[in-house]
């Protein structure tokens, strides 16, 4: 109980799948949670799920490639909390098609929210915990950021672009840079039951090949996620930065 206990954390795309837990379990252990979501009706939904489980928890409606929804998030954030500590850059979206049929709308259309969003959220966060004192930034790359599958290029290209992207700000955020006391990783998940995988998931023959993927036998939940997370939240890491959470069930080690 109580890993980040007074923090004000934003999760992205908490409405749903990893999001949402990943926010309830950031209340569970004493954060103020601000649940962003394009979705309105589940995001509310979330949030009042967490009051009544005795968490604290706001919803902002929130598009993620949206700049100016950014701004917005973060000022109610801290006109409603005064501070913010962390940033989980979650929110995304997958498109299961091969080079040659991807239009480059659609290219575009998975890149701005799954790596402009993590862009903008960073640069503005930044503005904000630097005057909190400093705070944590943990964004949701994927082992598609590290190796590459059949038939989905344009997410690998985002999550690689997240987890690069990451160290740099990293980096930036640091005492050797511009000394903002922000700590800033990446969570790499395998494939973890959530709306994003269910078609994959339900036709026998994909969850056969996808289960087998993962050494460990089996895909991963969302709360397998969210313990990462935690930990990246909490003082618990205070000495990690710029590196890459890896919660795979052993994909990536062969
Ligand atoms: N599920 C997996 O197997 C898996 C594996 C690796 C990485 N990830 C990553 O984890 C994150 C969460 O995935 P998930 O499985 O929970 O997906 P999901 O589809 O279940 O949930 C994604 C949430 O993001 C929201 N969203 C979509 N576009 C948005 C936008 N423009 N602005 C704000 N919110 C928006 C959706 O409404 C939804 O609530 C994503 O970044 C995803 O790429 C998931």
């Amino acid at each position: 109980m109580d890993r980040v206990k007074g923090k004000v954390a934003i999760v992205t795309g908490a409405a749903g799948g990893l999001g949402s837990a990943q926010a309830s379990l950031l209340a569970k252990e004493g954060a103020k949670v601000v649940i962003t979501d394009i979705d309105e009706a589940q995001g509310e939904k979330v949030a009042e799920e967490i009051g009544h489980e005795g968490g604290e928890a706001i919803f902002l409606k929130h598009d993620v490639s949206s700049e100016q929804d950014w701004k917005d998030v973060i000022e109610k954030t801290l006109s409603e909390f005064a501070k913010l500590d962390v940033l989980v850059n979650n929110a995304g979206v997958i498109l299961f098609k091969n080079i040659k049929d991807t239009t480059l709308e659609e290219w575009r259309w998975v890149i701005k929210v799954n790596l402009d969003s993590v862009f903008l959220g960073t640069k503005y966060a930044m503005e904000a915990m630097k005057e909190s004192g400093g705070g944590s930034i943990i964004n949701l790359s994927s082992t598609a950021g590290i190796v590459g599958t059949l038939d989905t290029s344009s997410y690998h290209a985002s999550k690689g672009g997240v987890r690069i992207f990451t160290k740099a700000a990293a980096l930036e955020c640091s005492k050797a840079g511009y000394d903002y006391n922000i700590r800033v990783n990446s969570v790499h998940p395998g494939v973890i039951k959530t709306a994003m995988t269910k078609d994959l998931l339900e036709d026998e023959d994909s969850r056969k090949e996808v289960t087998d993927w993962h050494p460990i036998g089996h895909v991963g939940e969302p709360e397998d996620i969210a313990y990462g997370v935690l930990y990246l939240a909490s003082d618990e890491s205070k000495f990690v930065t710029g590196t890459e959470l890896v919660i795979d069930g052993g994909w990536t080690a062969r």
